[in-house]
């Protein structure tokens, strides 16, 4: 216990948010300590698995996805919220863990890792496995809408329903959430990256023009929106013609990224009914007072709110950073060992 004390004051906690689109790290007295694309680039040049080598992580690797020569590979290593790639998110969590962790310290951290609700427990396994032979001393696991409750602020261990909407890249996870505990859930496997994957395939159908899943990403954030009366907006957009195989350049409206991004909008507003449907009457009727709320970097497409709002008839709140919720609703219960060893998983 005494040594666990003194372990805690010299070692540099960690608490990361391994999402399909963005990493996060948080440390203990540091606050946000990186935030970086959860990408890594190997090259292949000694053929063969054991010839990989990892050549960059984060912001450089994205810059080199769907760039890359046939010797460099830019992966991302979670795909749909689940890791896609062991090895590759192995390296990718030692990566952040060796930057993060402050070389003086001769102890090694306590992890708090952020793990989608519906892991299975080889998943888990593999994760504290891969975390521990990064360099962690300890390993917590919390569920991912857990810690982005904790983290907008919401009083998780109460006797009250809390709704949490956590709009990822790989996945929508919706939960409510009472006495430390998910009460129920649901997730689907879609995301900021879904909302993508449509734009490319309309401007495919309606152009007849390929553009890659960056060009569509920026497409999105600059004039993507849930709703019809949003501000009408207009974006060059650059690909390459399929028919005639050379580069071509298109102006898109708002209107037609809103017409493209039906599917995955209608897709999240149901998960959100089907979940409320699931949900025991008292913590539904709290949740009509207290509102959902939405955090991830997808719910900051713009109206969302406005059609959730309109679709469900509740209040809807959006967490004041919805990229950093999880993360730092993580490193909260890092700071609270007793909030810790209640909300973790086993
Ligand atoms: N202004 C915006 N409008 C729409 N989408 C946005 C905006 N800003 C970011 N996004 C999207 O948010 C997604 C990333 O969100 P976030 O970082 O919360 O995901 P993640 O935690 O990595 O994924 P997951 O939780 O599914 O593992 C990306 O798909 C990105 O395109
Ligand atoms: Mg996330």
């Amino acid at each position: 216990m005494f040594l666990d004390f003194v372990a805690g004051w010299f070692s540099h906690d960690l608490a990361i948010d391994l999402g399909t689109a963005n990493t996060l790290v948080y440390g203990r007295g540091r606050g946000l300590i990186c935030s970086e694309p959860s990408v890594v680039a190997i090259t292949s040049d000694n053929a063969g698995q054991s010839g990989q080598r990892v050549r960059a992580v984060g912001h450089e690797a994205k810059e080199m996805l769907g760039r890359t020569p046939g010797t460099i590979q830019a992966i991302r290593p979670i795909k749909d919220g689940v890791i896609a790639d062991f090895e590759i998110t192995e390296a990718m969590l030692r990566y952040f863990i060796q930057r993060a962790h402050n070389r003086g310290t001769l102890v090694r951290p306590r992890i708090v890792i952020c793990v989608p609700p519906c892991i299975t427990s080889v998943e888990k396994r593999a994760v504290r496995e891969s975390a521990l032979s990064a360099g962690a001393r300890e390993v917590y696991l919390i569920e991912e809408p857990m810690a982005a409750a904790i983290g907008a602020g919401l009083d998780v261990t109460a006797p009250q329903g809390n709704m949490v909407v956590d709009i990822g890249g790989g996945t929508t996870d919706v939960a409510v959430i009472s006495l430390s505990g998910i009460v129920t859930s649901r997730s689907i496997r879609v995301g900021g990256d879904k909302m993508d994957e449509a734009i490319i395939n309309y401007i495919k159908r309606k152009y007849n023009m390929l553009i890659g899943e960056r060009t569509a990403e920026a497409v999105k954030i600059d004039i993507g929106a849930a709703a019809t009366h949003s501000k009408a907006a207009t974006q060059e957009v650059k690909g390459r013609d399929l028919i005639a195989g050379i580069p071509k350049v298109i102006v898109a409206t708002s209107d037609e990224i809103r017409e493209s991004l039906v599917e995955p909008i209608h897709a999240i507003v149901e998960t959100v009914h089907l979940t409320l449907e699931k949900t025991p009457p008292e913590l539904a009727a709290d949740i009509v007072d207290r509102g959902i709320m939405l955090v991830g970097g997808g719910s900051l497409l713009r109206d969302l709110d406005q059609v959730l709002r309109q679709e469900t008839k509740l209040p809807i709140l959006r967490s004041e950073d919805p990229y950093t919720a999880v993360v730092h609703g993580a490193g909260k219960a890092l700071d609270n060992l007793g909030l810790l060893r209640e909300v973790s998983l086993q």
